[in-house]
């Protein structure tokens, strides 16, 4: 076990802005005495001034007590030049974001600081390998990437560059462990975990606009509603700034080398042309300001519950999720045909509910379209992922082309009858929850393929990182890891795009669960 900074250690923090001074108010209020250096002195001042604030606050919702506050107020400093920072055990960069500058600042430091003195950048997309690079002792730099705001955001991702010692990053997690923070380690790859992991969340929802899949505000509440998010991607990227969300998405994707799972939108591009970057200009997908009223979210007119329903097991696949649901409908009094049989005719590949000659399935990553022809059954509906189908207040449906009116109402009127909400997505592969989380399990199980971190980092930095309400390959565990190989396939399948293409991770494991010594089955996580 590595040990944390000792509290006598003296944290220094260059670079006083947002992150900066976020960074020197967690590390005073652990007990160390923090040096605060900015290149514009005025910078420095207000940073403490702020801090001093924060404190306040947090004594006057009795989160902290008042002479707690006094002593994490007198152990920050500010720090006219770089000099005074010789004593330093731990020096933070939280500067401007770019490469020479910040190589610059740490070949000055190593002339300044002893020996033992540890490097660590927080910048969230340069490579911690180059930063390092021309340093004499390459080893002692690490990357210790806060999330903003940094007092209330508790992942603290820990990059470990090509040349950094294992030690190193081992104090620095064990140091932001004891501040209060959830570390993980990861290696210095582009985006590192979060900013990585997260881009299919944008993706997958600007690809669903532009196909028309919704209006921007139903997606949202889909999302939220049925996905459990706390804010959809579209108020999201609206709020961090279309500016800076493309300029990331950017990035990432030309530091893959063009990997077509993150190419950028021409969608949110175009916002950014027009000058759209969300609420920080008044408009973004939504409109901003006093007097506008909240966009309205589609939701079906209210049907008639239907008489009967009967249900039908296939056995195979994502079954926790249906028998949820199932559980609900019943709960709510819905009257079930004893025992399900299927009927003349009915698909049987998947468990179904069938309902005034509607079959309505989970998506499967194939349109509803697509899967009434591929079981020429007409009357079918789909409908989307739930992180609870127990306590979701909504349901996102969508119908085959060749649907009826008649069946269709019938799987609206049922799920009205059990209390959801029901909002009509057109009829697009994958729906909306269904492939942004498979998505999003597909890169986490590239990341951990890759040897970026493990299982239970990505999940941890999903949701102390960016407040997923599950971490994304605990809840492909959840959904079954061959249903959501089976919404990869399909969509590559429809889209034949290699953006799509499965993991090979995912693959692996699914095929492990073949075999006497399996353990457990196909999953990420252990039981
Ligand atoms: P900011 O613009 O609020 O603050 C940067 C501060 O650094 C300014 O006060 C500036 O005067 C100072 N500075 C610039 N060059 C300097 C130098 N050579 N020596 C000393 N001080 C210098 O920027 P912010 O948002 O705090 O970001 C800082 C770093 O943290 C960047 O590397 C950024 O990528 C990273 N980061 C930012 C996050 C965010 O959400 N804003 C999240 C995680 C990381």
């Amino acid at each position: 076990m590595a040990h944390a900074l000792d509290k006598g250690g003296v944290i220094a923090v260059v670079g006083s802005g947002a992150m900066g001074s976020g960074i020197a108010q967690v590390a005073a209020s652990a007990g160390h005495k923090v040096l605060v250096h900015d290149t514009r002195p005025e910078a420095v001042a207000k940073a403490i001034a702020g801090i001093g604030k924060a404190y306040d606050k947090l004594v006057e919702k009795g989160r902290m007590g008042a002479p707690e506050a006094d002593l994490a107020r007198a152990r920050l400093l500010p720090a006219a030049s770089l000099a005074e920072l010789k004593d330093a055990a731990l020096v933070v960069e939280a500067i401007v974001e770019d490469l020479d500058v910040k190589r610059k600042l740490f070949a000055e430091l190593e002339g300044i600081v002893g020996p033992d003195c540890i490097l660590a950048t927080n910048t969230s997309s340069i490579s911690v390998t180059a930063i390092a690079a021309g340093l004499q002792r390459p080893e002692r730099l690490v990357g210790m990437h806060f999330f903003n705001p940094v007092p209330l955001m508790a992942l603290v991702e820990v990059i470990s560059g090509v040349a950094t010692d294992k030690a190193i990053a081992d104090t620095v997690h064990a140091t932001a462990q004891a501040w209060g923070k959830n570390p993980v380690h990861a290696k210095s790859t582009p985006g590192f975990i979060v900013n990585r992991v997260a881009r299919p969340y944008y993706a997958e929802g600007l690809r669903l606009l532009q196909e028309q899949a919704a209006d921007a505000a139903t997606l949202d509440a889909v999302m939220r509603d049925c996905g459990g998010f706390r804010m959809g991607p579209f108020e999201l990227m609206d709020l961090i700034g279309h500016d800076v969300n493309f300029s990331v998405t950017q990035s990432v994707f030309k530091a893959y080398f063009n990997d077509p799972r993150f190419t950028p939108s021409v969608l949110q591009q175009e916002l950014v042309n027009a000058g759209f970057l969300g609420r920080k200009s008044g408009r973004g997908f939504y409109r901003y300001g006093e007097g506008i009223a909240a966009p309205a979210v589609q939701a079906e007119e209210t049907f008639e519950p239907p008489k009967t329903v009967r249900v039908v097991r296939s056995g195979k696949g994502a079954e926790p999720q249906f028998d949820a649901l199932y559980e609900r409908l019943a709960g709510a009094g819905i009257a079930f045909t004893q025992p399900g049989a299927l009927e003349g005719g009915e698909p049987a590949a998947a468990s179904g509910f069938y309902v005034q000659g509607a079959a309505v399935f989970l998506s499967d990553g194939r349109s509803a379209t697509q899967r009434a022809a591929d079981d020429n059954y007409p009357d079918t509906v789909l409908f989307d992922l739930m992180l609870d189908p127990a306590k979701a207040t909504r349901i996102a449906l969508a119908k085959a082309d060749q649907c009826s009116e008649e069946a269709w109402r019938g799987a609206v009127g049922m799920f009205q009858a059990a209390g959801f909400t029901v909002s009509r997505l057109d009829d697009v592969p994958g729906m909306a929850v269904m492939r942004t989380v498979a998505m999003l399990a597909n890169e986490a199980a590239d990341a951990v393929n890759q040897g970026v971190c493990s299982a239970r980092a990505v999940d941890i930095a999903m949701q102390k990182g960016v407040n997923y309400p599950r971490g994304p390959l605990a809840w492909a565990d959840a959904v079954g890891l061959g249903h959501v190989a089976a919404v990869l396939h399909n969509l590559a399948a429809t889209y034949g795009e290699d953006r799509y293409r499965v993991s090979p991770l995912l693959r692996r494991k699914l095929a492990a669960q073949v075999g006497p010594h399996s353990a457990g089955g196909a999953r990420f996580h252990a039981i």
